[in-house]
């Protein structure tokens, strides 16, 4: 049987938490989530958490701010992954400060899920009318679906290939630039869609002048699918790994199986 480790997850509850600790569940690792306790009423996360307890996680009550339940929490486990929000980046020292003192754990993840592009949240589907394309569309992005990310992470954990390495996902079918993203789509749905270019200057000037966040989405626009950031450099072996080729055999998300689903 596979390696099993006590995974403890910090921030389970938010956009990506969510899809780390069903993974590790899913895995069979045992999993603990640490919930802030005014989050168990939130009319929302509220279905989440019970999908949480159903999938067999021990749910923690604590709170980053909580020194005594950080400590607590960290020694019944093995692993920490932090998928805490931006807002709380900065504040992981406290969650290393509990680390330190636990002493028992063998490793810890912090809250560094990257830049890739990810579905836009609160959008159901591709459209199919007109699409909106960020400087001339000809830069490769990189295109991982959250369960991937879960999956891998959670595999991350318990491989002695990825200790103190950053774990890179450039799975080769998935890495496209968005007219290609575009054209893929226009195939399956046998139809045209009318283009809408955002030019480079355009971009910035956008940026400049937009509110929180869509100023912080538009920049991130900017670097993935302008700048090309996700693609521009090659992968330093000495601090980096790269997911598809640490497991070859897997199957991962594909952007065309992907898009199936929305046909
Ligand atoms: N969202 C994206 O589209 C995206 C894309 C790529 C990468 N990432 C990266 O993924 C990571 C996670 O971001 P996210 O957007 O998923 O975060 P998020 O949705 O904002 O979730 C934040 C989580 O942190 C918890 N939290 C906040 N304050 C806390 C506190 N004081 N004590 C304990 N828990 C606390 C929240 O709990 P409550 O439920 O109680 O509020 C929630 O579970 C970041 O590294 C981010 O850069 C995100």
């Amino acid at each position: 049987m596979a390696e099993k480790s006590k995974i403890l997850v910090l921030g389970g509850t938010g956009y990506i938490g969510k899809f780390i600790v069903q993974a590790s569940a899913k895995a069979g690792h045992p999993t603990f989530a640490l919930i802030r306790e005014s989050t168990v009423s939130h009319p929302e996360k509220s279905k989440l958490i019970e999908s949480f307890k159903t999938s067999g996680v021990t749910l923690l009550y604590g709170d980053l701010a909580d020194h005594e339940s950080l400590v607590k929490a960290i020694k019944q486990v093995d692993v920490v992954i932090s998928t805490l929000g931006g807002a709380q980046i900065h504040d992981q020292v406290k969650l290393i400060a509990a680390i330190k003192e636990a002493g028992n754990i063998k490793r810890f993840l912090p809250s560094e899920f990257g830049i890739d592009i990810d579905r836009q949240q609160n959008v159901t589907a591709p459209p199919r009318d007109k699409v909106v394309i960020l400087g001339d569309g000809n830069v490769k992005g990189i295109y991982v679906t959250e369960e991937d990310i879960g999956t891998y992470t959670i595999k991350a954990v318990v491989d002695p290939r990825t200790l103190n390495k950053t774990l890179y996902f450039r799975p080769p079918a998935n890495i496209v630039t968005f007219n290609e993203l575009v054209s893929l789509w226009e195939n399956k749905i046998k139809s045209t869609l009318e283009k809408i270019y955002i030019p480079e200057d355009q971009l910035l000037k956008l940026i400049q002048e937009s509110p929180f966040p869509t100023n912080l989405i538009l920049a991130l626009g900017h670097s993935t699918l302008v700048k090309g950031d996700c693609t521009n450099f090659e992968i330093d072996s000495s601090f980096g790994v790269e997911v598809t080729e640490l497991y070859p055999e897997d199957k991962y998300t594909s952007v065309n199986n992907y898009l199936n689903a929305f046909v």
